[in-house]
């Protein structure tokens, strides 16, 4: 039987890295979704195996506009929005002293402005649903210091405690607001460190299953938040990370 059917999702950044593994998971429970990003360079391809319950919507999450238009194309579409995975995001990493500001805002305008738009663009759209299901996306790093991630490590621990008050918000419009807080994993901008053999080495010591984790791992993470099975889970911080000590 499979979990997510009839169910509608929008997953930002879904045509790649971690988000084309949570749209892959969630269409093999059912849903259908709507992919967006910026770029559609390489998106149908991405998404071709999936057929016609992923389809692509160009959309920029730093501005609130192009995300109401995306929410409203996937409710005219497949007649509503069920599921909102706020998985848009991104690193500019350099140590404090030197990090230009663009890139400071640039990290907080994607990852904190970018996910308040998702987050509030959607609750209209969530609640006509009855069973609203939001998914934000922190990091490993939103709770553990990191030389030279200031931007990344305070974008996501800003989201961990911005889903926890959502959470608090939304529940009486009947809608669930969780985060997913990955580790090292083998996907997306993860797949770097896994590149790189002498820097992994370092870390692969603070992972007690002593391995980086898979794109798949995190796509069964979110059908668990955004299925039955999940739904009295909320404002909750679920860590996949194979145990991960800093
Ligand atoms: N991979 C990991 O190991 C890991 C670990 C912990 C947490 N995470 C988190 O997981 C999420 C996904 O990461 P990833 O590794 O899959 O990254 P990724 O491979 O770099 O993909 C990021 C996606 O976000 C989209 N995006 C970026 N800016 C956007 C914007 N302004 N509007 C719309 N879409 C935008 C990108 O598409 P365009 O550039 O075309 O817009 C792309 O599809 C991020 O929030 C990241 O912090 C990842």
């Amino acid at each position: 039987m499979v979990r997510l059917k009839d169910k509608v999702a929008v997953v930002t950044g879904g045509a790649r890295g971690l988000g084309l593994k949570i749209t892959e998971a969630f269409v093999a429970e059912g849903a259908r979704v709507v992919v967006a990003a910026r770029g559609a360079a390489g998106a149908a391809e991405a998404l071709a195996h999936l057929g016609e319950r992923a389809v692509f919507a160009q959309a920029d999450v730093r501005d609130a506009a192009s995300v109401r238009s995306l929410l409203g194309v996937a409710a005219d579409r497949f007649g509503g929005v069920d599921i909102m995975v706020a998985n848009a995001g991104l690193s500019r990493p350099g140590p404090v002293a030197g990090l230009a500001f663009e890139d400071w805002s640039d990290a907080l305008d994607t990852n904190l402005n970018g996910l308040f738009h998702c987050v509030k663009e959607a609750v209209p759209h969530l609640e006509k649903s009855g069973d609203g299901r939001i998914i934000t996306l922190s990091s490993a790093l939103g709770s553990r210091p990191t030389r030279g991630a200031a931007s990344y490590c305070s974008t996501k621990a800003a989201t961990e405690m911005f889903t926890r008050v959502v959470a608090l918000e939304l529940a009486p419009r009947g809608i669930t607001v969780n985060c997913l807080s990955p580790g090292f994993i083998d996907e997306g901008m993860g797949k770097l460190l896994a590149a790189n053999e002498a820097v992994w080495s370092q870390y692969a010591p603070k992972v007690a299953l002593g391995r980086m984790g898979s794109g798949e791992e995190v796509g069964d993470a979110a059908v668990y938040l955004a299925s039955a099975t999940g739904s009295y889970v909320n404002g909750h911080v679920l860590e996949i990370n194979g145990g991960l000590s800093w």
